[in-house]
């Protein structure tokens, strides 16, 4: 769900650099396709990958009951920050953008239903592989399940990259949700990389449809989290990022494990009520 006045704001000529990549699409995915297959990916080895998000995790839990989201900084070992940098994934292996109010590349996609041996590229880049994993394991989960404090059981719901340099932006939106409040969906943004200060890229917080309702933007992205419960009223995008910038997400949405069990085949197939948020 968006703000249909804010869309005006994305219309041509604005933004008209994302409008051209955007008509190109076809032939840049085609030229990504055939490069990604081509050339070769020389990466430094797995140093070690034990339990790589850090007790702040848990220290956010307060204030994640009390807002519904939650900003975390220094979320992970300085050394697994530092080697998912050094192994962040070639721009031949992502999708190039093809949506003007989400106007960033997306890859690695791992979908509930997948294994994640299925996951496009992902085993050339193993530090991401395991990062992956570890995201997927009953020991995060159960970390995740302890953070919302709701009682409802989690397990990974989809996990993904994205890819994004100056102009890219997320219009201010509510992510489309099942009705069932027993679903249970909160989602993970870590940020591993970007610049410093406003318009970066920093995944925002808002309490309305309007930039003007901007109630929190990141200004560090490097090394950071933003986790918010998509079942609230909570609007989420940023504007568009200043000339020079950068940043690299992974994203990971969890969901209720039970509710998933139950339901993931009717979801995924369209078969269920969306939750309608009022404004
Ligand atoms: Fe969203």
């Amino acid at each position: 769900m968006r703000n249909l006045e804010l869309t005006a704001e994305y219309k041509f000529p604005r933004m008209a650099r994302k409008h051209i990549l955007i008509k190109l699409f076809r032939y840049r995915l085609a030229v990504r396709k055939l490069l990604g297959r081509i050339v070769a990916v020389k990466l430094p080895s797995l140093i070690k990958l034990e339990f790589p998000i850090s007790r702040n995790f848990e220290a956010a839990s307060e204030k994640y009951s009390q807002h519904n989201w939650a900003y975390i900084e220094n979320i992970m070992d300085l050394s697994i920050h530092q080697q998912l940098l050094t192994s962040w994934p070639k721009t031949i292996h992502f999708i190039p953008n093809r949506n003007i109010y989400k106007s960033y590349d997306t890859g690695f996609g791992w979908k509930p239903t997948q294994s994640i041996e299925d996951v496009e590229h992902l085993s050339k880049y193993p530090i991401i592989e395991a990062f992956y994993t570890h995201l997927d394991s009953e020991d995060f989960c159960k970390r995740v399940t302890d953070i919302c404090g709701d009682g409802i059981e989690r397990s990974r719901w989809a996990t993904s990259l994205t890819h994004a340099n100056w102009g890219s932006t997320v219009i201010p939106h509510i992510d489309t949700i099942p009705q069932d409040p027993y679903a249970g969906f909160v989602n993970l943004v870590f940020l591993i990389y970007g610049n410093t200060g406003p318009r970066s890229g920093g995944l925002s917080m808002y309490s309305g449809p309007h930039w003007s309702n901007l109630i929190f933007e990141p200004s560090n992205l490097n090394n950071t989290l933003m986790m918010y419960d998509t079942q609230e009223d909570l609007w989420h995008g940023f504007p568009p990022m200043r000339f020079g910038t950068r940043r690299y997400t992974i994203n990971c949405q969890f969901s209720s494990k039970q509710w998933m069990a139950e339901n993931l085949t009717a979801w995924l197939r369209g078969e269920l009520p969306v939750k309608r948020f009022e404004k």
